[in-house]
């Protein structure tokens, strides 16, 4: 009618939809935490036949919770069925890591799952689907989803390592005492692993005197080149220690996160850390999904160019690579 304001409705996939991320993640859609707060969403959930009813709860409590941006929940185990018509697909479906186990153990169960969703997602998602994979090993399932699906344009197809990005930011945080909005530019490179090189070296504090590096301010370098970057490379399994289930509330949140800086933009001068396939930008092979600094508009991601490169830093960025490099031969030799 004359009267109608409303934005036409966003259709979000989140696959694993009745595991643990999936259940943190589905309120934060439904409120607009991804989206906005005046965009409709309709969610389309997929998990798998063992998970069926735990699948329908979800969407019990969904109706339950009487969403306003709410507009409908599609709730299957029929890939085909999840995959229609998507808008913005959350690929969280898989098995998470258990203590004492690398990211990359995870790899010959959830690789084949990327393969064979890959193929649902091209044939029966909107055409400019953009897709974020969660599911562990992240970057390497993304790789196959990309490979597996050609005509899904690779600028749309990301893994997730905000949660990364975001636990540096975490860190800096609580050693210096500042507020979330007054640190940005720390990058995440390469691997959502043990390998990922956490960089504060163009990282800035906005303070009463204005813009300070992040270096200068913390002014120790031996703890920024060492324990910092271990911490956060070893937070996942932190996590995991101290849970016994892996991260989810964080997950899920730094999902919201990449979605909406990639769909409504970032904030000027800021850049975010994304898993995206390698151009070749500051020497990454390309054909890896690896993670770089990026800045959005209007929908689009691009690497931030030009920043300085030391040899510390190089070393850990092809380290990453490296792995990436040996992960994607593993990830063959499992669909093998
Ligand atoms: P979970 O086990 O609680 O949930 C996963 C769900 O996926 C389950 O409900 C399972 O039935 C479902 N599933 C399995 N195979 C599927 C398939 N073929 N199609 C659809 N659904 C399927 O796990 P979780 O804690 O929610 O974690 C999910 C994944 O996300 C794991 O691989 C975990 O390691 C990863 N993760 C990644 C990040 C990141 O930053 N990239 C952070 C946290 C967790
Ligand atoms: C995380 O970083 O918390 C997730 O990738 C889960 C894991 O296995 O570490």
């Amino acid at each position: 009618s004359f009267l109608k304001t409303e934005k036409d409705p966003v259709r979000v996939l989140v696959t694993g939809a009745a595991g643990q991320i999936g259940y943190a993640i589905v309120p934060m859609i439904a409120r607009g935490v991804m989206l906005g707060l005046d965009q409709p969403v309709i969610l389309h959930l997929l998990d798998i036949e063992p998970a069926a009813e735990a699948l329908n709860g979800v969407k019990m409590e969904l109706i339950d919770a009487a969403f306003p941006l709410l507009k409908g929940v599609v709730a299957t185990t029929d890939v085909v069925e999840a995959c229609k018509d998507v808008n913005i697909a959350i690929m969280v479906g898989g098995f998470p890591r258990k203590e004492g186990m690398e990211r990359k153990d995870v790899m010959s169960k959830n690789v084949s799952i990327y393969k064979a969703q890959a193929a649902a997602l091209e044939q029966h998602a909107a055409a400019d689907c953009k897709v974020l994979v969660v599911a562990n090993p992240a970057n390497t399932n993304a790789l196959v989803l990309k490979e597996f699906a050609p005509s899904i344009p690779e600028k749309n197809i990301t893994c997730l390592t905000r949660l990364d990005h975001n636990r540096a930011l975490g860190q800096i945080l609580e050693r210096l005492n500042a507020h979330v909005s007054d640190v940005k530019n720390v990058i995440i490179w390469g691997n959502h692993s043990s390998t990922q090189y956490p960089d504060v070296n163009h990282a800035t504090v906005t303070t009463s005197s204005g813009g300070k590096l992040v270096r200068e301010l913390v002014a120790d370098d031996n703890w920024l080149n060492t324990d910092f970057i271990a911490t956060v490379q070893q937070r996942g399994a932190a996590i995991i220690k101290a849970r016994k289930l892996s991260s989810a509330l964080s997950a899920a949140s730094a999902a919201c996160d990449h979605i909406r800086d990639w769909v409504l933009g970032t904030p000027k001068g800021t850049w975010v850390s994304m898993g995206v396939y390698s151009d070749g930008s500051y020497g990454i092979q390309p054909g890896l999904i690896y993670s770089f600094p990026v800045t959005c508009e209007k929908g689009q991601w691009s690497i931030v160019q030009g920043l300085k490169i030391d040899e510390f830093s190089r070393k850990k960025m092809d380290a990453t690579a490296n792995e990436l490099i040996e992960e994607k031969s593993l990830a063959y030799s499992c669909l093998n």
